[in-house]
């Protein structure tokens, strides 16, 4: 059994929810660090990663007393915007993570982006625990700073509980009109069939042992094989950034395996697979944010799981959302290459067969991947002739243009998330097709629906 344990990687968790909800403050709550105030209008506009080390969770953990049950070396959280505008990165974030929080601020119940998160895990069957955040704003509480919530909740006058139960109950029951059994966590003897509901304060830390506790806890007990330390590399791109001092970097989630200096790797890129060698290998230092600019650690090797950033040359055009390869010493350059390009290949193969349908234009390949599945859930089902990523040129315009002939209502191009050219707009309107563009997906569906009705018209 020792073995197996000390195999364990750590797990990946996302955490989600609506804007101001408290996701980053939440983090920073537990790295002792201020990044929230540090972000533009104080919203979060880039995914960030952080490695949370076992010690730190040990530590924070503590009062809980329940020291010997950490098997894991650390969680790795991915901290994902809650604006309507970024669904692209929220979809990315739930593509990766083992588990996820889902943060509700309990003031404000559920929102649209909780519930547009909701079914983004729903729709990878990815576990999570409900945040109620903000406990501290209910009238008259009395902080109990970093405390276990039951020994916070003990401290509370009989208005102050009699406020807090009537809120959870409102969520408990917004949660059940979404489908979704959800329960105070410490009342929750069903875990897997009833989500766990866990009251925080990112502001004076209330709740946070047990956040951390039951997240690792609950990923040692569920996703022991998800979770055990494999070779085989499993690594996904998050961003392409601009870094001075080092050119174009990839930012990526290493989920699986290892990474060296010096590694031959293959990117999928917008202009077919991009072929380098790592130059550097950099990490933040533990309990720091990848997003925020500052002394990086280098690294010879790096094991799963890590968030890292690497610098190589001819990174310019690598698609954000897809995975990256190690070209291993025996394995053959061209074969690598077919395989960094599959993610996109696979994406390719979900368009419809009839080639009758919309044409889909998405920002990154996560997000197209996202679209393509809720285009093709039961409830919309709405069928896609051609895709493509990045912002909408007069080619695809053409593309779409091929339905006119065959069913009008599909020379439509749906836009997530992209620009559209001015050319591109032009020639549509001369040619008769629609544009239909959203930052947010179910709008997309909505827009059709309206588009469709008009043309019956
Ligand atoms: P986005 O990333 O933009 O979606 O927001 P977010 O969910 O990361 O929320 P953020 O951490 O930016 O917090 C939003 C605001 O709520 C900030 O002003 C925080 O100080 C405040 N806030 C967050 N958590 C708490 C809390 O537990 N209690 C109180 N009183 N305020 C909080
Ligand atoms: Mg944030
Ligand atoms: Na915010």
């Amino acid at each position: 059994i020792k073995e197996k344990q000390e195999n364990l990687r750590s797990p990946i968790c996302c955490i989600m929810g609506h804007v101001d909800t408290g996701k980053t403050k939440l983090l920073d709550c537990i790295r002792g660090t201020n990044v929230q105030e540090g972000e533009a209008g104080g919203i979060t506009q880039q995914i960030g990663a952080t490695y949370f080390p076992a010690e730190n969770i040990r530590e924070r953990t503590k009062e809980l007393k329940a020291d010997a049950k950490i098997k894991v070396p650390g969680l790795l959280v991915i901290d994902t915007p809650g604006h309507e505008s970024f669904t692209n990165l929220r979809s990315r974030g739930s593509n990766l993570c083992d588990l996820a929080i889902l943060v509700v601020d309990i003031m404000h119940g559920l929102e649209p982006q909780t519930i547009e998160s909701l079914n983004l895990l729903r729709m990878r069957n990815t576990e999570f625990i409900v945040a109620l955040n903000k406990v501290d704003r209910l009238y008259g509480w009395k902080t109990s700073k970093n405390a276990p919530i039951r020994k916070a909740m003990k401290q509370q006058s009989i208005d102050v509980i009699n406020e807090f139960n009537t809120r959870l109950t409102s969520v408990i029951t917004q949660f059940k009109e979404q489908g979704l059994n959800t329960e105070l966590y410490y009342k929750n003897r069903e875990m897997g069939e009833t989500f766990s509901i866990v009251p925080t304060s990112a502001i004076s830390g209330e709740g946070i042992p047990d956040l951390l506790l039951l997240l690792v806890q609950w990923a040692q007990k569920t996703m022991v094989e998800t979770l055990t330390y494999a070779d085989k590399l499993q690594c996904t791109v998050l961003e392409v950034k601009v870094i001075e001092g080092h050119g174009t970097t990839i930012d990526v989630v290493l989920v699986n395996g290892a990474l060296h200096e010096g590694d031959q790797i293959v990117v999928c890129g917008s202009k077919g697979p991009i072929v380098t060698t790592i130059r550097s290998l950099l990490t933040p230092h533990p309990l720091k944010e990848l997003r925020v600019e500052g002394k990086y650690l280098h690294h010879i090797e790096v094991k799963a799981a890590q968030c890292i950033k690497i610098t190589a040359q001819g990174l310019e055009h690598a698609v954000a959302g897809t995975s990256l390869h190690v070209i291993g010493p025996d394995e053959d350059v061209e074969e690598a290459k077919k395989t960094a390009m599959e993610d996109m290949e696979s994406v390719m193969r979900r368009i419809d067969k009839s080639g009758e349908g919309v044409y889909v234009q998405a920002s990154t390949l996560g997000s197209l991947e996202a679209l393509l599945e809720f285009l093709k859930s039961p409830d919309v089902e709405i069928p896609v002739s051609g895709i493509g990523i990045g912002p909408v040129h007069k080619k695809d315009i053409m593309k779409a243009g091929a339905m006119l002939e065959r069913k009008k209502e599909y020379a439509t191009v749906l836009a997530f998330d992209v620009k559209v050219t001015a050319e591109a707009r032009e020639l549509a309107d001369r040619m008769g097709v629609k544009i239909l563009c959203a930052d947010i997906i179910y709008h997309l569906f909505d827009r059709f629906n309206g588009y469709l009705k008009d043309i019956k018209e």
